[in-house]
């Protein structure tokens, strides 16, 4: 029997909604924005919002348009207040966010422009007190924020109160911390381009607001979530400093939610079903809480960490001992697309058809071998046929330094070999290049040559893999090539191409990630590409005997219980993934976004990681390996 949710949330000190998806969560949200503007209507006041930038709010305001486009919601009545601009940067400047709510939002509803306000990036810095003021003046004249709109930092920053932030601190000029403006480095295209200082709305500007709604998605936001929705308050976390306030509440999605001691650790709190995933989940970690091997549990270590009604009903610790260790011990397969001739039974993959035909899907190039440069090694020398789809070009995350370097090797040739209309091609492209400036969109010309760099790479990589390079697709999905980050929206075209290349291969595995991230992100959004392009080859034979494996993506690794399929690697073949990453020289000062760890070298990085996964492994008292990559199984009722 499961308890009330009052004593699994018994940790929770601000009221917390999980929904399904960041869609469902938005719903709720602009029911209470339309509610508001409804009622200040009747009453014949304005409605003042308070609003964030950033991918979070971005379905948010995406309904907020529907509405007023197809049922009539008027924003003539409204008036808002952004928490937040860089400092430095203009109006106009594409990362700025007065430009971000131009596009987002202002410009599709009827919001009259003088009712919008967004601190100044602009200002002189003598007069950046004086502009601070006078935003809390205007706040404070048009009656106090109703509705505050908030996302969160995964420094726990709310606006760009950053950690030190003073709950009762005002709008003024602060410095970014460095893990912000690591988040932002892909926006800016590079790290060093983010802007150091912002203006922000303080927290005490935030907690005067009516009501308030921070809202979250992806498990990138998980750990930050936890510690400000349960830990104590405190000026590290300023977004703890929302516990104070009576009318806030948080709508985030499932993954956001992980964190949370009552999804992640629910016996804690309270009692609850013990289902076979719940035990996996319990005693993996018990494993791990105490520092043990599974096979070394007694009982008081599972009674003394909240389990001791599971130990009452299924028999005691030596059973459950082996029972989870039988589990675990059968994850491990150096044979990721089966074993051939082998007993199955107990294999995370089935042994025939064999060969199978293996799909890796890499979002972007580099993912794949990241996270997956073992296994499919693995999968071509057990001779399947393995073929790789790269999703996106990935020509956003190449620095111009590498295209010009490309540029200047053209013209060289060119001008010694070729003809002048490749030589006048390359030129005009360079032009491009030059008249682009630092934070410029690039043209088409130039998103081409990136992407063929790209390419380029992940052919190189490909055949330190072991694969020819005719094993190779390039989707080059439309969403990816005619957006921006944050702003992709992905639709038929996309779901077209993917399903073609499904429809040709027929594979018996996909092998993908992207499930659980932010939804605006590039795998996020690859992942939803291929489950409308499975959904729409339903009635194809192929897809009854396709299993999905789901890898997690760079920079992360699944958790213990989480884990169904563990790739051993060697020492050399540990090497050999590391070579094949080299490949990607273009990505090599770029730092992966998904992870929580500071590192300086992504490539380091990836050997860490799979190396931290076999000593857990080893520490549960399974086989010491040299390295892992691990899978999830996944079916898409998920
Ligand atoms: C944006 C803002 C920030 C963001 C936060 C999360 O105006 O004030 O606090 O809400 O950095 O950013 P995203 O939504 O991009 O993950």
């Amino acid at each position: 029997m499961t308890h009330p949710e009052s004593e699994l949330t018994q940790l929770e000190h601000i009221p917390t909604r999980i929904f399904g998806n960041a869609d469902a969560a938005c719903m709720t949200v602009a029911d209470a924005i339309t509610h508001l503007i409804e009622s200040r209507n009747a009453d014949g006041k304005p409605a003042v919002l308070g609003l964030a930038t950033g991918s979070t709010p971005v379905r948010l305001y995406r309904e907020l348009i529907r509405r007023h486009k197809e049922d009539g919601l008027s924003f003539a009545n409204v008036i808002t207040f952004n928490l937040d601009e860089y400092f430095g940067l203009p109006g106009d400047h594409p990362e700025s966010y007065r430009k971000f709510m131009q596009d987002q939002l202002f410009d599709h509803v009827d919001l009259k422009p003088e009712n919008t306000h967004v601190p100044d990036g602009m200002v002189h810095r003598e007069d950046v007190f004086a502009s601070c003021q006078a935003y809390e003046e205007a706040i404070e004249a048009a009656g106090g924020i109703d509705i505050q709109i908030l996302g969160i930092g995964r420094t726990g920053h709310i606006g760009f109160n950053e950690p030190g932030s003073a709950p009762d601190s005002l709008t003024r000029l602060v410095t970014l911390d460095s893990l912000t403006r690591r988040d932002a480095a892909r926006d800016f295209l590079g790290e060093e381009n983010v802007p150091r200082h912002a203006i922000t709305m303080g927290v005490g500007t935030i907690l005067a607001a009516r009501q308030v709604f921070l809202l979250a998605w992806g498990e990138g936001k998980a750990t930050i979530m936890a510690k400000t929705v349960e830990g104590p308050q405190t000026e590290a976390i300023p977004a703890t400093f929302l516990q104070r306030h009576e009318g806030c509440s948080f709508c985030i999605d499932e993954s956001a939610a992980s964190q949370l001691t009552r999804i992640r650790l629910p016996w804690l709190v309270g009692r609850i079903e013990w289902t076979p995933e719940v035990t996996r989940q319990a005693v993996l970690w018990l494993a791990q809480k105490v520092d043990k091997p599974l096979l070394r549990l007694v009982d008081e270590d599972y009674t003394e960490n909240g389990m001791a009604d599971l130990l009452v009903e299924q028999g005691s610790a030596y059973d459950l001992n082996i029972h989870l260790f039988n589990i675990t011990q059968h994850t491990i397969t150096g044979w990721p697309g089966g074993k051939p001739n082998a007993d199955d039974s107990n294999r995370p993959e089935r042994a025939t058809p064999y060969p199978k035909r293996s799909l890796i899907l890499s979002p972007e190039p580099l993912d794949d071998v990241y996270c997956l440069g073992g296994t499919i090694n693995r999968l071509k020398k057990h001779g399947n046929e393995v073929s790789i789809a790269y999703q996106t070009s990935g020509n956003l995350a190449v620095p111009d330094v590498e295209v010009r370097r490309a540029i200047e090797l053209m013209i060289e040739l060119g001008e010694e070999r070729s003809g002048q209309e490749d030589l006048d091609y390359v030129k005009t492209v360079e032009a491009q290049l030059d008249a682009k400036g630092d934070f410029g969109a690039d043209s088409t010309e130039i998103r081409q040559l990136k992407g063929l760099i790209r390419r380029s790479e992940a052919r190189s990589s490909a055949r330190t893999l072991g694969l020819e390079t005719d094993a190779l697709h390039f989707l080059d999905l439309p969403f990816y090539e005619e957006g921006r980050y944050r702003r992709f929206v992905a639709g038929e075209r996309d779901t077209a191409r993917m399903r073609e290349l499904l429809e040709t291969i027929r594979p018996h595995q996909i092998f993908a990630t992207g499930y659980g991230n932010d939804p605006l992100s590039v795998p996020a959004l690859s992942f939803e590409v291929l489950r409308a392009a499975l959904a729409a080859c339903a009635g194809s034979d192929w897809i009854k005997d396709c299993n999905i494996w789901l890898y997690k993506g760079p920079a992360q690794e699944w958790e213990a219980h989480e884990i169904d399929m563990a790739v051993p690697l060697s020492p050399s073949e540990l090497e050999n993934k590391i070579q094949g990453i080299y490949q990607h020289q273009t990505q090599r000062s770029q730092s992966p976004i998904s992870g929580d760890k500071r590192v300086n070298n992504t490539w380091d990085l990836a050997r860490e990681i799979n190396r931290t996964t076999a000593e857990l492994y080893d520490a549960i008292g399974l086989a010491e390996y040299e390295a892992m990559e691990c899978l999830k199984k996944f079916t898409f009722d998920q």
